[in-house]
């Protein structure tokens, strides 16, 4: 098995993860998870996004959550931006990495951002040039790489599609992205080729939702392929508002401790990272959904 040597993580918890929670969770709260986080030693953390509050109310408060923030350096923070209106916004936060987010199925396009793929298209060009200007990161995710709530299978051309119309417009880093997380490896395996036939190696990266147990199958299945770099949300939180019945991501934990197993760095300290999660599932009044972060702390009490 060749396997990439080192990985690196960005944890959505507090972005996909929180978006989807009907209680309220207060601001300080989710910066109190993203200083847990960055104490653990990820780098690169997904804080909010700059969405219509009346379509997801949970992220309403993004200016206020990236203000709260006391930054590390070496850390990057990245919002969502799905359009100009979004990207004006998010400016005054001063995010290092933003992402755009389109979908390979036209229903989930209109469900989620409320215009087709090739519109999907025309807004981002405007927000990724203007990323760019100002020496942002780019992300593009593609949304139901594999399935759709809507539409079923998604064939791999769809998302070759998606990458390449990504690629033209200067998206520098392309998601592979199982939203309803039904994929399994072959799949999986499948939608990177797709993505690869436009954006290199280090260019892509995974982001598995977990509904089925597949989650951690996929990853190791895409890292066989090279990819090296994935989201995850700590504890398992999250779903999408948009994907009803969906669970959260691949939990950042049992990612670390498989990445363990197998040799790869992450400069992740698993026991903090526990810490993290069970932090912010205690807020959710909930037991981290995490296999590997349920086991230790049972050691732990034990
Ligand atoms: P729209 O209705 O097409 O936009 O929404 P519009 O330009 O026609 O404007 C309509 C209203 O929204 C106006 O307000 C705008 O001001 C406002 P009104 O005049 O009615 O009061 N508006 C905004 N407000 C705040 N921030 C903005 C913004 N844009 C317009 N950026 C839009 C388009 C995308 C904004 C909307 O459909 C939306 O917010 N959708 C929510 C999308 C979302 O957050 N989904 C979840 C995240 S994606 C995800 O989870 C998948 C991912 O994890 C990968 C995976 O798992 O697949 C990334
Ligand atoms: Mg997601």
């Amino acid at each position: 098995m060749k396997l990439p040597r080192t990985v690196s993580l960005v944890d959505v918890g507090p972005r996909d993860g929180l978006q989807n929670e009907k209680q309220p969770v207060p601001a300080a709260a989710k910066i109190a998870l993203v200083h847990r986080l960055q104490e653990a030693g990820l780098r690169r953390i997904e804080v909010t996004s700059f969405v219509s509050p009346k379509w997801v109310p949970q992220m309403a408060d993004n200016a206020e959550v990236m203000a709260g923030i006391a930054r590390q350096s070496g850390v990057a923070y990245s919002v969502l931006t799905p359009n100009m209106k979004g990207f004006e916004a998010a400016l005054g936060s001063r995010p290092d990495e933003i992402a755009v987010f389109g979908a390979a199925s036209e229903a989930f396009s209109q469900k989620n951002i409320n215009c087709s793929i090739a519109e999907s298209i025309e807004r981002f060009e405007p927000v990724v040039a203007a990323a760019l200007a100002r020496g942002i990161k780019v992300r593009g995710a593609i949304s139901c790489a594999v399935g759709c709530p809507y539409e079923g299978d998604v064939a791999p051309e769809r998302v070759a599609l998606v990458a390449r119309l990504m690629k033209q417009i200067g998206v520098q880093q392309v998601g592979v992205c199982d939203t309803i997380g039904v994929g399994t490896a072959a799949q999986v395996q499948r939608a990177m080729e797709a993505a690869l036939q436009h954006f290199d190696i280090d260019q892509v990266y995974g982001h598995f939702h977990d509904t089925y147990g597949q989650a951690l199958a996929n990853t190791l299945a895409s890292l066989q392929m090279g990819v090296w770099q994935f989201d995850t949300s700590v504890a398992g939180l999250g779903g999408c508002p948009y994907a009803k019945g969906a669970t959260g991501n691949v939990a950042t934990e049992d990612v670390v401790f498989m990445l363990q197993g197998l040799g790869i760095e992450t400069g992740i300290d698993l026991d903090k990272l526990v810490d993290a999660g069970a932090f912010i599932s205690g807020v959710l009044g909930r037991q981290p959904q995490s296999r590997a972060a349920t086991a230790i702390l049972n050691k732990r009490a034990a």
